[in-house]
């Protein structure tokens, strides 16, 4: 999946690395989110398990909206971040 049409709908590619693509683009996505973590949000949540499991009652949907106003501009840097979240 081109990486464009995953940031054109966000649920879309959050949907899409949890069910439909092959374990590899999952893991990019991870791995990716890990990264955009540690650079946007580390500084103030260390501990991503536990922001993780503070934010597991929201949908992925609702992180993004919240994420969207929340240090995570950039649609492809949230669809990363909450493939790494959900992954935790
Ligand atoms: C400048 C500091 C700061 C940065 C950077 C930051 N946050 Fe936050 N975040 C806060 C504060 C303060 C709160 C509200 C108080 C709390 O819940 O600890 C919060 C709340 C949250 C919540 C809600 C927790 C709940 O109780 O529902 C989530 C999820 C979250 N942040 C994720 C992130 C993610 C992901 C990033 C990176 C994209 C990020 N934050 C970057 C300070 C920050």
């Amino acid at each position: 999946m081109p990486r464009k049409l995953a940031a054109a709908s966000i649920t879309g590619a959050v949907l899409a690395f949890l069910a439909a693509s092959p374990a590899l683009a999952v893991e990019d996505g991870v791995a990716r989110g890990q990264a955009a973590y540690a650079t946007a949000c580390a500084s103030c949540h260390a501990n991503a398990a536990r922001i993780a499991a503070r934010s597991a009652s929201r949908s992925p949907e609702e992180l993004d909206a919240f994420l969207t106003t929340h240090y995570a501009e950039d649609e492809q840097d949230r669809a990363d971040i909450i493939a790494y979240m959900l992954s935790l």
